[in-house]
């Protein structure tokens, strides 16, 4: 052989051994993109049974306005066609969805609002008395690209009914207890004064206790209707201009007695005269009373509270300053909300419903005010409530 020919061979040799390799790359490859395969359509199948398998609704689309997922739960749930996975019909959905609902337009325009928002919700009631509950958030990449949105629909009308027929029936419970109420508090009050003759000291002090828990029902149940009046948006306010330092001097006035009750003295400054606010005189008194009250009856006694009225810019600011115990940080979230009442032993001794600033927060807020306080444990508390001021 020559050297040529055997040069030729080492080289188709060399060849043959590089094809093999490749050979069995490709084949590793190939495996590899099957296995691949395979693994993303066990996803996708996993994907659509979860999909169709929940009780929500879900619809999902692209930026472009295909329909890139849609379980037959949504259709079901709305009665509507259900819309076909591919095609360009996501407006033609919503508006759909938009005849359903007791506010087309309205649906739209939030719907479209919430399409320039992150994540959203909503309560959406139907035309036929259904109320959902509407989830919308966007559907992103790994690298953050927006690829379009997804919607869950959950019907929550058992819910809603639910909540309305809880609060029917605490308010028609409240009614109901409030007028017997009355007349026990007026024969109580009657009997303590004398008037169907003179009571022995012992029945005395007895029907004092009665009339003081007596009063305290009442007020529970005049608190909880009240609640139920604010949550269902019924609360009725008479607005008018008010001089808000004659509101407070009366509210001050109409505490002192409970106050020296208590050996605690009031003090009240005021530092804008005839500044004027537009109110309802009743409840915000109510509001001074819950402050005033809370700051008398957690201070102790020997100590004083002081009132201050002050301009705050373009409102008026009230505060109500205490030496009391004062409110750990860690509580400050709860004490706006329902029966909050945080330290349940101290409370005790100091009666009451835990309603009061949550009623008093309600009130201010729809007064076009705002409510706050600053605390300090073991130096006290200021509870303060500002509105804007009105020109005379
Ligand atoms: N001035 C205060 N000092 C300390 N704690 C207070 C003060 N005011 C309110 N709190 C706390 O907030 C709770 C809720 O107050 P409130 O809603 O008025 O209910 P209530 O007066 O019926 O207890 C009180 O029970 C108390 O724990
Ligand atoms: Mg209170």
């Amino acid at each position: 052989m020559s050297a040529d020919a055997r040069q030729r061979e080492a080289r188709v040799a060399t060849l043959e051994q590089l094809l093999e390799v490749y050979e069995r790359s490709v084949i590793e490859q190939s495996n590899k993109l099957y296995a691949e395969q395979q693994r993303m359509r066990l996803q996708t199948t996993l994907l659509e049974s979860q999909g169709e398998a929940s009780l929500d609704g879900i619809l999902s689309s692209s930026v472009d306005g295909r329909i890139l997922f849609a379980n037959a739960r949504l259709a079901e749930l709305w009665g509507i066609e259900a819309p076909v996975i591919g095609e360009r019909s996501y407006r033609a959905t919503l508006g759909a969805m938009a005849e359903r609902t007791a506010d087309p337009a309205g649906f739209l325009e939030r719907a479209a609002a919430a399409e320039a928002a992150q994540a959203s919700r909503e309560q959406i009631a139907l035309r036929d008395g259904r109320t959902f509950d509407g989830y919308s958030a966007p559907i992103r990449s790994h690298e953050e690209e927006l690829l379009g949105r997804v919607w869950y629909f959950r019907d929550i009308s058992a819910v809603v009914e639910i909540d309305r027929m809880k609060n029917e029936f605490i308010s028609a419970v409240s009614h109901e207890l409030r007028t017997p109420l009355t007349s026990i508090r007026g024969s109580l009050d009657l009997m303590a004064s004398g008037i169907a003759g003179t009571l022995p000291e012992e029945a005395l002090s007895l029907t004092r206790i009665a009339q003081s828990n007596c009063e305290r029902l009442v007020r529970l149940i005049n608190d909880v209707l009240d609640i139920e009046k604010i949550d269902a948006g019924r609360m009725e306010l008479a607005l008018d201009r008010i001089v808000l330092e004659a509101l407070v001097e009366r509210a001050v006035e109409w505490m002192r007695p409970y106050a020296a009750e208590l050996e605690v003295t009031l003090h009240f400054e005021s530092r804008a005269p005839r500044a004027l606010v537009r109110a309802d005189d009743d409840r915000l008194a109510q509001v001074m009373d819950n402050l005033l009250s809370n700051a008398a009856k957690f201070s102790p006694a020997g100590q004083s509270v002081e009132v201050l009225l002050e301009r705050r810019g373009p409102r008026l600011r009230v505060a109500v300053t205490d030496h009391g115990p004062g409110i750990a940080p860690d509580q400050h979230a709860r004490v706006f909300q329902k029966f909050a009442q945080l330290d349940a032993s101290a409370a005790r001794r100091r009666e009451g419903t835990g309603l009061g600033l949550h009623i008093a927060r309600a009130l201010v807020e729809r007064l076009g005010g705002r409510i706050g306080f600053s605390s300090e444990p073991g130096v006290g508390s200021t509870f303060y409530f500002e509105l804007p001021e009105c020109s005379a």
